[in-house]
């Protein structure tokens, strides 16, 4: 959506703080030995009492509240009663939700408790890279040149990104235009960022994988190689320096 009055504004803020808060909670609820089902009931609540609906529920019946993603599920890890958190899982949430006709989508990747398995790096580069690509945006920048500049910071890395995972707009609904901020170049996309557009950018750094593949349950997505993903997503509103964070309070970069 593109934000035409201070009152849009405000309601975009009241989403994405109501998206920030239960992100950032449920990555401080979630320990190890409890369910992704746990971690997930405990995230709609918060949404419930905040007045706010869960957007893929809502939007495309995905059988959760939350997207919970752990080690080798890159997105759309569908919350379950059987998968039990371990001490040192690299764990992604993913929470968008509805409020008052506003939606805002944030996620971040973390590792629990101690990092037993050397996902630090892989995690930091993520943030690193999500900090440096919105602080490139603005209005008239050519959205692959974004997409060139997070590929790039993850090659330096000495990771590669997901190509057919993007960033999209969002506002009035949890996709809507421009549909793909990719991570890398696409030459073919001339679309430029808006002033006043408001868009959700996230990264996915991958260790070994390309292409992210849906498995047979019809939601979870892994990689068509393997390995591990880091993904970390803020809703902004572009304009003519350095974007508005709405999501900021979720509190993925500190
Ligand atoms: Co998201
Ligand atoms: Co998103």
């Amino acid at each position: 959506m593109s934000i035409t009055k201070e009152s849009e504004l405000v309601g975009m803020k009241k989403a994405s703080e109501a998206v920030a808060y239960t992100l950032k909670a449920m990555r401080n609820f979630a320990q190890p030995g409890m369910t992704t089902k746990q971690l997930d009931n405990y995230g709609g609540q918060i949404l419930n009492e905040l007045g706010a609906k869960s957007a893929p529920y809502l939007t495309y019946g995905f059988p959760g509240w939350t997207c919970i993603s752990v080690n080798n599920e890159f997105c759309h890890g569908i919350p379950s009663e059987k998968k039990i958190l371990s001490e040192g899982d690299l764990i992604n949430i993913d929470v968008s939700a509805e409020l008052e006709g506003f939606w805002s989508d944030n996620g971040g990747s973390f590792i629990l408790g101690r990092d037993f398995n050397q996902h630090k790096e892989i995690v930091d580069a993520s943030k690193n890279i999500l900090r440096k690509a919105i602080h490139n945006i603005k209005g008239g920048v050519r959205i692959s040149d974004i997409g060139f500049l997070i590929e790039t910071e993850a090659k330096k890395r000495g990771y590669k990104v997901i190509k057919n995972l993007t960033g999209h707009g969002v506002g009035r609904s949890l996709h809507e235009e421009p549909n793909e901020i990719a991570n890398y170049r696409n030459k073919f996309n001339l679309t430029r960022f808006k002033k006043n557009s408001v868009v959700a950018i996230e990264t996915f750094i991958s260790s070994t994988s390309t292409y992210a593949e849906t498995l047979e349950n019809g939601w979870t997505m892994v990689g068509n190689k393997g390995g591990f993903v880091a993904q970390h997503e803020h809703t902004i509103v572009v304009t003519d320096s350095i974007p508005i964070v709405l999501t900021e309070t979720n509190e993925i970069w500190s």
